[in-house]
């Protein structure tokens, strides 16, 4: 079995039952990946609850003042994100009638959403062939193919895109970049991966060399 295949397996045997994946509504898959933007699950999840509670679709959310979503936002920090969500639900009501596209094409071009959250957007809600590349890809893709570029450099931001395409199973997007995440998140941790009950350790390059902790690479900018 490939990369792809195990983790997907994997995955369906232990991930955690989050709300935003019992969905293919692509206003609350948005909400969802804009919270979770360099916010932990664990944290992120009474906010997401709390703003699909207060905006169930995304004209709630258009209809709010910016005071009120940054009251709800309050504690989550980055608060650009919060103001930067207001815009784009106002994008949707006008330009969009209030139908949240799902297509990368459409998606990419609203404001604060970007290569990742356009790809998680139209993979979970449309099952997009798109392959997501947040850090837990990244550190997933560097360990077991033992790539040393460091992920944020141009050319290594290339490289991992062009890998994490290749591995993208294009028949289940959706379930493969769940558990490429889940994977990176749950086992392939930054800190003391668990290679002992990891399904795909004998094939990993960093766990063959002993080199996780030194993978992936990033430069200090
Ligand atoms: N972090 C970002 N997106 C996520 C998702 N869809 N599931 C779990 N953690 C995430």
């Amino acid at each position: 079995m490939d990369l792809s295949a195990r983790l997907i397996s994997w995955y369906q045997e232990n991930k955690r039952d989050l709300p935003w994946r019992n969905t293919t509504e692509a206003y609350i898959i948005w909400l969802s990946e804009i919270i979770l933007q360099q916010t932990r699950v664990e944290q992120g999840l009474p906010y997401f609850e709390r703003f699909a509670a207060h905006y169930p679709t995304v004209s709630h959310f258009a209809a709010a003042t910016e005071d009120e979503v940054l009251r709800l936002w309050q504690g989550l920090g980055y608060y650009s994100r919060g103001r930067n969500m207001l815009k784009t639900a106002r994008q949707v009501l006008n330009d969009y009638n209030g139908i949240f596209p799902t297509s990368y094409t459409e998606l990419i071009k609203l404001k604060g959403i970007g290569e990742y959250t356009a790809a998680a957007i139209s993979s979970f809600s449309a099952n997009e062939a798109k392959a997501v590349v947040d850090g837990n890809v990244y550190r997933v893709l560097a360990r077991y193919y033992g790539i040393d570029e460091p992920i944020n450099s141009p050319k290594g931001k290339k490289t991992f895109q062009q890998i994490a395409d290749e591995v993208l199973d294009v028949n289940r997007p959706a379930l493969h970049n769940q558990a490429m995440m889940e994977f990176g998140a749950m086992l392939c941790k930054p800190k003391n991966p668990a290679c002992g009950i990891c399904p795909v350790h004998l094939d990993c390059i960093a766990f063959k060399q002993n080199a996780t902790t030194s993978l992936p690479v990033k430069l200090k900018n």
